[in-house]
């Protein structure tokens, strides 16, 4: 059981054109704690008919929705975002219940939420057109931006707050409608959210949280014609899918994908300032983000100092339940998740990897827990140069070039996030602007804020979300040729 405050939070329902139902069959799912196994809740297990009556629902709301003035839809956001942190701590037991991440890391993640919240209620005020200056006597030219219609999202379970906030927050202030689809492992929160945004005045229809069978629910909104827009956050293999499923209607898509981020350290970086941003870009989340640090690429003359330090403050990192305070990881989503992430270190360690970090990996006869690992000694040959990980190890690779490191960093199919060590100015400029990636870190191991554009370019997807770019995704550009004035 989640000991809530606000009991209002978890209704244990879905929420289609503004009533919380069932599933037309009955059909309920249970949702559990990764680190308990405990049952928490049971939800509705929808599929397609529910699913088409919310994209009928939608685009009926969208009507009035989209005729509000920016103004009166940023006061309601901007409701949503207070009551987001009003009830920051009981949304963090929620999330950290059914995600796993600590408590600590759970608060972190509603703030995070709410910022996307804040940032998009002050940008649905800005969306601003153009007057082009006329090629021909007696024109008028104008650009006005428009909400492009019904948007769906599917949202993962890494991140099961500010997915979803990062896409209903600007879907909502550019005057679209959204209908959400929840990651099954972590569906109470994106119910606890919705709740909220219906006290803080989103009408009937215009959010709405449907779970249930990731095949039926996607299948019906990529098909659907109403559905004019799909945003995405999840493996490039299904991001690939559902492109394939939008292109038949011609449907705008923003994808978040997969990434296999470098983390660069050059000899001459701070290396206490190295070793603290690799443990956030490595262990946020358990090494569950799309961002975190995927290869650890050390030049020659620190790696050896760079991998002691590194293993001793991961050995000293708490790993246990969520809801333990001193928790610095929590266990990973599922066994499944577990065992891949064992599969890549046994790999690593067959190919002549060694384990400087001094805990046993393996202490949790359940497979939930793992230690935090680090590996040195890696190569290109394993896995862990090749796939995203997902999960708390932290493979190094050694290099000796500046030439070395960019072919390296860049020898992967993904480009989402990067990040580098240095102390010179010209290596920062040289480094970040030959990296193949929509985002860099120079010298922080933590680059995600509302404020600034967060995507990736190659396979790891399509699109900005936050920022100022983040609404553009969610607008039309519509374009007025006014002719025969006097
Ligand atoms: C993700 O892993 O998809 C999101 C990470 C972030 O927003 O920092």
């Amino acid at each position: 059981m989640i000991d809530l405050t606000n009991k209002d939070l978890m209704p244990n329902l879905c929420l289609i054109d503004g009533k919380w139902c069932e599933a037309d069959q009955g059909d309920r799912v249970n949702v559990t704690n990764p680190a308990t196994g405990e049952i928490l809740a049971s939800v509705p297990m929808m599929g397609k008919a529910e699913t088409e009556r919310a994209v009928l629902a939608a685009h009926s709301a969208g009507k009035a929705w989209r005729q509000l003035t920016g103004k009166s839809r940023a006061e309601i956001l901007r409701r949503w975002f207070e009551l987001l942190l009003a009830n920051q701590d009981d949304l963090a037991k929620i999330l950290s219940a059914e995600q796993g991440k600590p408590i600590k890391e759970a608060k972190g993640e509603i703030a995070y939420a709410a910022s996307f919240v804040e940032w998009f209620a002050e940008e649905a005020k800005r969306v601003y057109g153009d007057v082009i200056p006329e090629v021909m006597p007696g024109t008028r030219l104008t650009v006005r931006k428009e909400p492009i219609g019904v948007c769906a999202a599917i949202t993962p379970w890494n991140f099961p707050a500010a997915m979803i906030t990062r896409k209903a927050g600007p879907a909502l202030a550019a005057g679209c409608t959204i209908i959400i689809k929840p990651a099954t492992q972590t569906p109470l929160t994106a119910i606890a959210l919705a709740v909220l945004s219906e006290q803080a005045g989103v009408p009937a229809g215009v959010l709405q949280i449907v779970n249930g069978r990731s095949a039926d629910i996607g299948d019906t909104l990529c098909a659907h014609p109403l559905v004019r827009k799909l945003s995405f956050t999840g493996s490039t293999e299904v991001g690939r899918l559902l492109m394939r499923q939008c292109s038949d209607n011609i449907k705008k898509v923003s994808l978040e994908l997969g990434g296999n981020a470098p983390f660069i350290v050059f000899d001459d970086a701070n290396l206490d300032k190295a070793v603290e941003g690799a443990l956030i870009a490595k262990y946020r989340n358990n090494g569950q983000t799309c961002v975190c640090a995927n290869r650890i690429l050390v030049q020659d003359g620190i790696y050896d100092r760079f991998a002691a330090k590194l293993a001793d403050a991961v050995d000293r990192m708490v790993v246990a339940d969520g809801s333990n305070p001193r928790a610095d990881l929590g266990p990973l989503i599922d066994t499944k998740a577990y065992a891949s992430v064992s599969g890549m270190i046994d790999e690593a360690l067959a190919l002549g990897a060694k384990q400087v970090t001094k805990r046993e990996i393996h202490t949790d006869p359940s497979q939930r827990f793992m230690n935090p690992v680090v590996l040195s000694g890696a190569t290109k040959e394993m896995r862990v140069y090749r796939d995203e990980i997902f999960g708390p190890v932290a493979p190094l690779f050694r290099f000796y070039s500046i030439e070395e490191a960019i072919e390296l960093a860049n020898d992967t199919e993904f480009g989402l996030a990067s990040y580098l060590y240095t102390s010179s100015i010209n290596t920062y400029i040289q480094v970040s602007e030959a990296l193949e990636y929509g985002m860099v870190g120079v010298n922080t191991g933590l680059i995600s804020n509302e404020v600034a554009p967060f995507g990736g370019i190659k396979s790891s997807g399509i699109g900005r979300e936050g920022s100022k770019y983040g609404i553009e995704d969610y607008l039309e550009i519509k374009y007025v040729c006014l002719g025969g004035l006097e």
